[in-house]
C-alpha cells in the first residue's frame, strides 16, 4: 500500500495537487473537514459522500453543489482549468449522448485522472513484479472488441442457453484441449471455466463428497489455504498431512492417518506445485498410500501452480494427470501460467461426473457448476491464449521460465544469498527472506521467514538482475560458505 511521505515520481502534477499536503488548508490530521463542521452542527457544509475527499478545489465545489451547496464565484483562471475536463456535449450545453458513460464536468475530469494515474501506477508495479505466478501477457487485440459485449456461459457447459450471446463452443474446446495436455482419453472428460483455481478445488470437493459422503479430505499442510476452506464450506474434515522441507507431502504421515482412519473411503488433494516452494506430491505414491490403507477414494490434482508447466516438460502423460493412474479431478487457475488478465481457471474430471439432483434449468436444461452465469470472457481468452500459442509456443514458454529460475538461483548464490528450487523444473526459487526494504518494494511474500521469486513468462533477466542487485545491496553481509541452504531440488 502506498503509504504517506512515499508517493512515487509518476504522480501527475493534478493529483499532487489535489494531495492533502497542497493546498488544503490544514486541519486536525486524519479528520476530513466536512464531517468535522458537520459534528459541529454547521450545516452549510455537509459530509464529503460519494467521492470521499475532494482531491482539489474543483472537485470540492462539485460535490458541494451535488449536495445542495451554492455554486460559487469562480475566477478566471479557475474557470479556464475546469473547461478541460468537460466533455463535448457539456461544452455545447447538451444532454450526453444516450449510453455515454460521462455525465457531468467534474465527473468526466476526476474519472481520467483517476484512471490514467492508476493505469501509471499500475505500468510502475509491473517492474518489480517477481513475488506471485501470475503476469500480464498483452491483450490480444482481435477479442478488444468483445470487452463490449456480454458473454454469460450460463450454467451447465455441456447444454448451450436460449441465448447466443455465450462462449459454451469455446469453453468446450477449451476443456478438450486441456484435458488432452493433462492426457485424458479424449471422449471423456468434463469440465468448465471457473473463477479461479480455489472454486476447481471447491467444485472437485463437491464431486468427491457425493461419491464418500463421509470421507475425510487429506491435504499437505504446505497445500493452500483454500483447501481447507472449501472442505469446511462443505462441511466435510480435513486432515493436514505433514510436508518435507521442500514442501512435499509426507506420504508416510498420509499412509499413518489413512490407517487410522476407520472411513472404507478417503479423499487426497495433491498439491502439483505448492504457492511458496512449489513442490510437487507424488500421485503415484499418494495412490499407493491409499491402496494399502485399503480404500476406495477420490483424487483431485491441485494443479493451479505448475499443472500445464509441468504437462509441457512430461515426457508422455503427467503422472499427476487425467488418467486412470491419475487424478480424478483437476483444476488449474488461467491467470498464472497462461496469463489472463483476470482470475479465472478451469476444473475438469476424468469422467463425465453424476449429475448433482435437482440441476435442472430453467435457461440450458441443466446446471450443475456453482455458479449459473459464469464469465465467457474467461473462457475466449483462455480458448485463444492456448490456440494462438499451441502447445509448442506454450512449451517454449515454460522452458524459458525454468531456464530464467535456474539464473536467478546462480545470480543470488554468487551475490551471497542462499537460494534453491524444489525440483529441476520449478520456475519458483525459494531463499531466506531477504531485508525488509527488498521485501518492499518487490512485494514479495514471506512465510515462517521464506521468501520466494516465480520466474512467470514476465519476469525477464533484465528483471531479475535488478533484484539480485537490490538483494545484493541490501543484504549485511554475503553468505559464501557454499552450502546450499536446505535441501536439494528431487526429480519430477
Ligand atoms: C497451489 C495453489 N492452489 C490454489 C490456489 C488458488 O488459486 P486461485 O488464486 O486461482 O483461486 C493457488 C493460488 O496461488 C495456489 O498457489
Amino acid at each position: 500500500m502506498e503509504r504517506r511521505g512515499d508517493r512515487p515520481a509518476y504522480r501527475t502534477s493534478r493529483a499532487r495537487a489535489g494531495s492533502s499536503g497542497g493546498r488544503r488548508r490544514a486541519g486536525r490530521p486524519g479528520v476530513p473537514r466536512g464531517r468535522r463542521a458537520a459534528a459541529r452542527g454547521d450545516r452549510r457544509i455537509r459530509p464529503v459522500r460519494h467521492g470521499g475527499r475532494p482531491r482539489s478545489r474543483q472537485q470540492g465545489r462539485q460535490q458541494g453543489r451535488q449536495q445542495g451547496r451554492q455554486r460559487p464565484r469562480q475566477r478566471g483562471r479557475q474557470r479556464r482549468r475546469g473547461c478541460r475536463g468537460i466533455a463535448p456535449h457539456a461544452r455545447a450545453g447538451g444532454r450526453p449522448p444516450e449510453g455515454s458513460p460521462v455525465t457531468t464536468l467534474s465527473s468526466s475530469f476526476r474519472l481520467a485522472d483517476s484512471v490514467a494515474e492508476r493505469l501509471l501506477r499500475l505500468t510502475a508495479a509491473e517492474r518489480h513484479k517477481v513475488g506471485f505466478p501470475g503476469w500480464s501477457a498483452a491483450f490480444p487485440q482481435p477479442l478488444v472488441p468483445f470487452l463490449s459485449h456480454e458473454l454469460n456461459n450460463y450454467g451447465d457447459p455441456e447444454s448451450d442457453p436460449v441465448f447466443s450471446w455465450h462462449t459454451k463452443d469455446l469453453e468446450r474446446e477449451l476443456v478438450d484441449d486441456l484435458a488432452g495436455l493433462f492426457g485424458a482419453c479424449p471422449a471423456r472428460p468434463w469440465g468448465h471455466v471457473t473463477n479461479g483455481g480455489s472454486e476447481g478445488i471447491l467444485y472437485g470437493l463437491w464431486l468427491a463428497r457425493r461419491k464418500h459422503p463421509r470421507a475425510k479430505v487429506y491435504h499437505s499442510r504446505t497445500a493452500h489455504p483454500c483447501v481447507a476452506r472449501n472442505a469446511g464450506m462443505l462441511r466435510m474434515e480435513n486432515v493436514a498431512v505433514a510436508a518435507d522441507v521442500r514442501g512435499e507431502m509426507s506420504y508416510t504421515d498420509l499412509m499413518r492417518r489413512l490407517v487410522a482412519d476407520p472411513n472404507p473411503a478417503a479423499i487426497v488433494v495433491a498439491t502439483i506445485g505448492t504457492t511458496l516452494t512449489e513442490a510437487v506430491d507424488d500421485v503415484r505414491s499418494i495412490r499407493a498410500a491409499l491402496s494399502a490403507a485399503g480404500k476406495r477414494y477420490h483424487l483431485h490434482a491441485d494443479a493451479a501452480m505448475s499443472g500445464i508447466p509441468l504437462a509441457l516438460h512430461a515426457e508422455g502423460r503427467p503422472v499427476f494427470g487425467l488418467h486412470a493412474q491419475g487424478a480424478d479431478s483437476l483444476s488449474i487457475s488461467g491467470h498464472k501460467f497462461l496469463g489472463a488478465p483476470f482470475p479465472c481457471g478451469v476444473v475438469m474430471t476424468r469422467t463425465l461426473p453424476a449429475r448433482h439432483p435437482g440441476t435442472s434449468d430453467l435457461l440450458c436444461g441443466a446446471s450443475d457448476s456453482f455458479a449459473s452465469s459464469r464469465n465467457g470472457h474467461a473462457a475466449l481468452i483462455l480458448w485463444y491464449l492456448l490456440k494462438e500459442r499451441g502447445i509448442s509456443g506454450l512449451r517454449e514458454l515454460a522452458q524459458a521460465g525454468r531456464a530464467t529460475a535456474e539464473y536467478a538461483q546462480r545470480r543470488l548464490v554468487s551475490a551471497g544469498w542462499p537460494a534453491w528450487r524444489a525440483h529441476r523444473h520449478a520456475r519458483t526459487v525459494v531463499f531466506p527472506a531477504p531485508p525488509r526494504a527488498v521485501l518492499e518494494t518487490w512485494a514479495l511474500p514471506v512465510v515462517r521467514g521464506v521468501s520466494h521469486i516465480v520466474c512467470t513468462p514476465g519476469v525477464s533477466r533484465s528483471r531479475v538482475d535488478r533484484f539480485v542487485a537490490a538483494v545484493g545491496a541490501a543484504i549485511p553481509e554475503p553468505i559464501k560458505d557454499g552450502q546450499p541452504w536446505t535441501t536439494p531440488s528431487r526429480a519430477v
